[in-house]
């Protein structure tokens, strides 16, 4: 075995135990009235602390529509960024992974922010631990170096450019336009993506998300054949083979846009399943189907719910606020590297029309 490829297995291991660890801390069911009680509880919490809550679209259907409800947001990860940074609140609570904690801190520092679950990680931030990707980008100094906001605080640090998949088309491509040649990091599908769309020039780090990973392009052609009159919505960090069958490729904020706005009365989605919620709420009369993450009689690890997502529950996010655990901290130099590399990707991102579903629609 080469060195490379010991380095690989171990963290494939780490990925995997760390998202069996969050399998067995998912949420329990609760009863109605325990639901009401925290429910309740957080609200006055909210309050009394001047918090205010920043989701994800994966993240459990009750939180969504709670972060909604008290004055919070629900959204992709580049508007989770801007919302905190924006937001005149002295807390944000973060439902969603480590890394959207990670970039409101490094964008807020003064303001106190808090996990919902510090365990919550994503395989890509695993993947490409800050050792390895600096003896990587050492390796590769004449190039421009692109992470994608799925990276732990000290990857931005090193970063040139801090990218969502929202912006990262029309980024490398006005990078590409430049003439910089592009080192890519972590997720080797949306670099790919990028990459064949702009034409750059650009290297890959060999990382995947586990959900996205796991849609098959065999069974979601024969689900289309199925239903003729769908569309297809692809979030970029699937395989290429899943992306070619799309309709439409782009962040969860503009996969919803499209649901939305495009004229169809289905749409199969390769995304995580927790964006149905907000999907079905935005376009009520629309029939929405996942799409498969196995061929005829496999299984599926994921089966499209992230694990790490799904540890995002009412209890805990009523646990933080009465504790105060979990707040991010992040080393001080790191943290004012980073917010470089990020502060330029939110600029970056004003000054294009980043939920536009025209830019999106794939062009290949
Ligand atoms: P978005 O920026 O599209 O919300 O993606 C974040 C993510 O983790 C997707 O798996
Ligand atoms: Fe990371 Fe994938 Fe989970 Fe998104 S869905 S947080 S990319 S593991």
């Amino acid at each position: 075995m080469n060195r490379s490829t010991e380095i690989f297995d171990t963290l494939q291991t780490t990925i995997s135990q760390s998202a069996g660890a969050a399998r067995q801390r998912h949420a329990e069911t609760l009863t109605a009235d325990r639901r009401s009680v925290l429910t309740a509880r957080i609200e006055q919490a909210l309050q009394a602390q001047n918090a205010v809550i920043v989701a994800h679209y994966y993240v459990d259907p009750e939180l969504q529509d709670l972060a909604d409800r008290t004055g919070g947001c629900v959204a992709d990860s580049l508007e989770m960024a801007r919302f905190g940074f924006e937001h005149s609140a002295d807390t944000i609570v973060v439902a969603g992974v480590r890394f959207m904690g990670e970039t409101a801190k490094i964008l807020s520092p003064d303001k106190r922010v808090l996990l919902v679950e510090s365990e919550a990680n994503c395989s890509l931030d695993l993947g490409c631990p800050a050792d390895r990707f600096n003896a990587f980008c050492d390796q590769h100094p004449e190039r421009t170096v692109v992470v994608y906001a799925n990276t732990s605080a000290a990857v931005k640090a090193r970063a040139d450019w801090v990218v969502t998949s929202s912006i990262a088309l029309k980024l490398v491509r006005h990078l590409h336009q430049h003439g910089e040649k592009i080192l890519w990091a972590p997720d080797k599908y949306l670099g790919d993506y990028v990459q064949r769309q702009t034409g750059a020039d650009m290297i890959l780090w060999d990382g995947a998300c586990i959900v996205h990973e796991e849609f098959k392009a065999i069974a979601l052609q024969s689900l289309k054949k199925q239903r003729p009159e769908a569309k297809v919505l692809v979030h970029p960090e699937s395989p290429p083979g899943v992306i070619e069958l799309a309709d439409v490729v782009g962040s969860t904020s503009q996969l919803i846009g499209a649901a939305e706005q495009l004229d169809a009365p289905t749409f199969i989605v390769a995304t995580e399943d927790g964006i149905f919620h907000k999907m079905q709420q935005r376009a009520p009369g629309k029939k929405f189907l996942a799409a498969p993450t196995a061929g005829a009689g496999a299984t599926c690890e994921s089966c499209a719910h992230c694990p790490w997502m799904k540890m995002n529950d009412l209890q805990r996010l009523a646990n933080v606020l009465k504790t105060g655990a979990n707040a991010v901290h992040i080393d001080a130099d790191i943290r004012r590297r980073a917010e470089v590399s990020i502060r330029r990707m939110v600029e970056f991102g004003k000054s294009v029309a980043s939920a536009n579903v025209a830019d999106s629609v794939q062009q290949i």
